[in-house]
């Protein structure tokens, strides 16, 4: 990978987001004590939001509501409307108060074959109903061990930046090394900074880095200069270890 930029002629480092991304897990039950641990939790300056599963959004957002914590869902459609069974547009998550989605996840690139190109559509559907898609890019380990994560995240990121073009502003972007993510692998503190400062010196924006974040090693990941916060898989689903992400978070912005 190439040199990082000057952190110079970078923004500061920005208020710290940590995102929760429930996946396809939780039930009514479960749910209402991990909403209540985290309305409990001191959140500080940090920005917390979790994504969750989109049956769950209204339960969510009553419970939410009123509250420091935003929340989001983990797709949207790329179409506005229409004959796509199964699918949930932009605009229906916005009516539900949903602040982010997350787009491009390496699980749907994976499982349901999603292009760089859809994943943009995607994120411009988003941004168009006022949502903040967090657009997920990251290499495989194949990918890596080829010497391909510069060219694979400039791919997948340049996909977005051609079709959004200035709109880009209103994405987060979440680095997301694919063998990172539920392995309990995570990317060591340099390697993960060295692949944000490459994201930021493509787009500089806000940043997360994903993949098995969990209290031991969030504050190490937070604490570099690119890293803007994190996209939470497993550990989000715990609520000790969700509120204790959010405070290390908010100890650090
Ligand atoms: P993980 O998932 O924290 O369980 O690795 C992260 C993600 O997939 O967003």
């Amino acid at each position: 990978m190439s040199e990082a930029p000057a952190g110079s002629q970078r923004a500061a480092k920005r208020r710290s987001l940590v995102v929760g991304n429930w996946k396809m897990n939780g039930s009514a039950a479960s749910n209402e004590a991990l909403l209540a641990a985290l309305k409990a939790a001191p959140l500080g300056d940090a920005e917390v939001s979790v994504c969750v599963p989109a049956v769950y959004l209204h339960d969510v957002a009553d419970s939410l509501h009123g509250g420091a914590v935003h929340w989001g869902a983990q797709d949207c459609s790329s179409h506005e409307s229409g004959a796509y069974t199964g699918e949930i547009s932009a605009a229906m998550l916005a009516e539900f108060g949903c602040c982010h989605v997350i787009v491009g996840h390496s699980e749907r690139r994976a499982l349901h074959g999603e292009s760089d190109a859809l994943v943009a559509q995607k994120a411009a559907t988003a941004l168009k109903h006022g949502l903040v898609p967090i657009l997920c890019v990251g290499e495989t380990l194949a990918e890596r061990e080829a010497g391909q994560t510069e060219a694979v995240v400039g791919r997948q990121l340049g996909a977005a930046i051609a079709l959004l073009d200035k709109r880009i502003d209103g994405v987060v972007i979440a680095y997301e090394p694919v063998w990172a993510i539920g392995t309990g692998k995570t990317a060591t503190p340099e390697l993960a900074q060295e692949a944000h400062a490459l994201i930021k010196s493509l787009h500089d924006t806000r940043v997360l880095y994903g993949g098995s974040v969990k209290p031991e090693n969030a504050a190490e990941l937070l604490g570099q200069p690119d890293i803007d916060g994190a996209l939470v898989g497993g550990a989000s689903l715990d609520p000790a270890s969700f509120s204790s992400l959010c405070q290390i978070a908010a100890s650090l912005s």
